[in-house]
């Protein structure tokens, strides 16, 4: 047990916690925990919160690029349905005249700002063009635009898509600007052709009526988008407020040739407009293949933008390019890793005031326990009038109060303990000395003793028949002889000799025994039944110790049952050889279970006076007990008693004698 103590005491050492580490790590672990889920979450929300606002913007901004472009549009319209009406062109129609209207049309396309501004009669054929003017002639009746006018005899507008050939009828000078070679760009869509020679035009037309209503001629005029930065750069100035993010600009815009960049503030690395560069497939496929509008992130040119694109249709509803708006996504990107560098370092320190709020608690609720300990340590060190003062109201309170209580009832178990101890001490000492005494008196008063009876008995013999002294000196020889017999006792009981050990049948010893009381008066009526084991072991015992012994048995049965009755003797050896037991079991009355405890005690006696001296028992309790023997007992009133004498067969070294006689006995 110590020895499993003691290999349990280091490790226990090794891995001691103090239950304040404990505590405030497991706050730390609640906190931690919590915080990192918080965190994820609100990390979430925040970058969904961002990203759908970045994604409103650019919508809104989308917009109001849109609204731009259609108002540039709707300027040409009007400017166009204007000079339609006037007289000057029905008056050069009527004459064929066209000089004067020539000078005036220029004017109006250089206020305009129009690229192109044509004439032609009911039929499409063209009589006057501002942008070439030797180019005339030529029938515009497949326009698309000039076809709808004719059709339906009113004023038309739309972007268009316009081919180089016919960009060249219109201005050789236009068709060199609306060519366009194509730059690569990652993630674009394949395409066969390397540069673009059509262009795109925000077109309107108008009819011409003369005074009978009828169409006598068509006025179109337009703006090529192509290298055209007008609207791009209005969006940026307007929508965007040429606002810069390290050194790049937040908003873009472009218009797109189909998936072809031709009118942009988008920049190449070198600063010049992405002109040739071309959208990536995915939007492309979307925007122009499915017709729906993109909003989302997109990589353009060479960052990625949070964008948005819508198509661009012609006269017929035709997808033929992407109007475009972005806003850097890098802006948004900052915001929110600003965002969550705040969270976390909100985190961080609602954390660390955690864990020193928590350490604090964690030493408050522990100084009850650390009361508790230094209680206790000074419990063990013998201070049992330790108390412990908490006032918790809850479960350290109680457990104060039962330590109080179990300290204090440890202090009364304590005082009695030691009470008791000092009775004993003094009794057993009172014993000691009485005992010594009485062996001393005892010695000295057996030698005078032997001296009267021996010489009390000659003189009875020497005494005649008829003598008046003879009944006197019988008596005194009686009570000599008794008070010898009890002093020889005495002697026995207090020096408790070392036995004289050798080597005996204990059958023998019994048989002897048996023989000297055989033909005694008192054994007379009595039936001696003789239970011997033969083959019994031979024992190493002090035979004339062990023959007193069972004299004193066979003796005591014989007086309880008052010279009548049976007596059973047995030996035998039990437990394979080990030892051999002698039974004495007679059908006398019995000994009362008061009675029972005291049998071995030195000189109670239940006989009368004369008759016993109480020493028989405890006299054989010491010799069996100098052979490292037992005697037991089991006894039933009014049918008998059962004594065994137990003894080893083998030598057992001597017990030391501390003079106290073991008393084992049943019943
Ligand atoms: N076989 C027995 N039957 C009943 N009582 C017995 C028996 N042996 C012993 N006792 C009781 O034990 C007492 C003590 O016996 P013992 O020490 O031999 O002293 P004594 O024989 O001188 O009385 C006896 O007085 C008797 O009451
Ligand atoms: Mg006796």
């Amino acid at each position: 047990m110590r020895a499993a103590l003691k290999t349990l005491l280091p490790r226990t050492k090794e891995i001691r916690v103090p239950i304040a580490t404990k505590l405030v790590l497991s706050f730390l672990i609640i906190v931690v925990f919590i915080s990192a889920v918080y965190m994820i979450i609100g990390v979430q929300l925040i970058s969904n919160r961002i990203v759908s606002e970045a994604q409103d913007k650019v919508r809104h901004d989308l917009n109001a690029a849109r609204e731009l472009y259609l108002s540039n549009l709707e300027q040409i319209n009007s400017a166009v349905r204007i000079n339609a009406n006037r007289f000057f062109l029905r008056d050069a129609l009527l004459s064929g005249e066209f000089t004067q209207a020539s000078h005036e049309l220029q004017r109006v396309r250089q206020n305009e700002g129009l690229d192109v501004l044509t004439l032609t009669d009911e039929n499409g054929n063209v009589l006057l063009r501002t942008s070439f003017f030797d180019n005339t002639g030529d029938d515009q009746s497949d326009n698309e635009l000039v076809k709808a006018i004719m059709d339906y005899e009113v004023p038309v507008s739309s972007t268009m898509i316009v081919s180089g050939d016919e960009l060249s009828q219109e201005s050789p000078i236009l068709a060199n600007q609306a060519r366009i070679s194509f730059i690569d760009t990652p993630l674009a869509r394949e395409r066969e052709k390397t540069e673009e020679t059509a262009g795109m035009m925000l077109l309107a037309g108008a009819p011409i009526f003369d005074d009978d209503n009828e169409v006598m001629g068509i006025l179109y005029g337009g703006t090529l988008l192509n290298r055209n930065f007008g609207i791009v750069d209005k969006v940026k100035e307007t929508v965007f407020e040429e606002l810069q993010y390290e050194g790049k600009d937040i908003g873009t815009a472009t218009i797109f040739q189909d998936d072809v960049r031709i009118s942009t503030n988008v920049e190449n690395q070198d600063g010049t407009r992405a002109i040739g560069t071309r959208v990536t497939e995915e939007v492309y496929n979307q925007v122009v293949g499915h017709g729906q509008p993109w909003i989302g992130r997109a990589y353009v040119v060479n960052d990625w933008y949070i964008t948005a694109y819508e198509p661009i249709r012609d006269i017929a509803g035709k997808i033929i390019g992407i109007l475009y708006v972005g806003v850097l996504e890098d802006k948004y990107n900052d915001i929110r890793q600003n965002m969550i560098l705040t969270f976390g370092a909100i985190t961080v320190a609602g954390v660390l005031v955690a864990l020193v709020v928590s350490y604090f608690i964690a030493r408050w609720i522990l100084i009850p326990i650390f009361k508790l300990i230094d209680a206790s340590k000074a419990v063990a060190a013998g201070d049992l009038k330790t108390k412990v003062e908490i006032s918790t109201k809850d479960e350290l309170e109680y457990l104060a109060e039962s330590f109080n209580a179990m300290a204090q009832a440890l202090q009364k178990r304590d005082d009695q303990l030691r009470e008791f101890t000092t009775q004993k001490i003094m009794a057993s000492e009172r014993l000691a000395l009485i005992g010594q005494l009485s062996a001393n008196v005892a010695h000295e008063l057996n030698n005078p003793l032997t001296g009267i009876v021996t010489y009390s008995h000659l003189m009875l013999e020497d005494t005649d028949l008829d003598d008046p002294k003879k009944n006197s000196l019988e008596k005194i020889v009686g009570q000599a002889t008794r008070c010898r017999d009890i002093i020889r006792g005495l002697l026995d009981f207090s020096r408790q000799r070392k036995p004289d050990k050798t080597l005996s049948n204990i059958n023998t010893v019994m048989e002897q025994c048996l023989s000297f009381v055989e033909n005694q008066a008192l054994f007379l009526n009595i039936n001696i039944t003789k239970n011997f084991q033969e083959d019994l072991p031979m024992m190493v015992i002090d035979a004339s110790q062990i023959e007193r012994v069972i004299m004193n048995m066979i003796i005591n049965a014989a007086e309880a049952m008052e010279g009548e009755g049976d007596l059973i003797l047995s030996t035998r050896s039990v437990q394979g050889d080990s030892f051999v037991e002698l039974e004495f079991r007679d059908t006398g009355p019995g000994i009362t279970g008061e009675n029972i405890e005291k049998i071995f005690d030195p000189f109670f006696t239940t006989k009368d006076v004369g008759h016993g001296t109480g020493l028989g028992l405890a006299i054989s309790f010491g010799v069996v007990k100098a052979h490292s023997g037992t005697i037991s007992v089991d006894s039933e009133i009014g049918k008998g008693t059962t004594f065994i004498v137990r003894l080893p067969v083998k030598v057992i070294e001597e017990v030391p004698d501390n003079g106290q006689p073991i008393q084992s006995f049943s019943y």
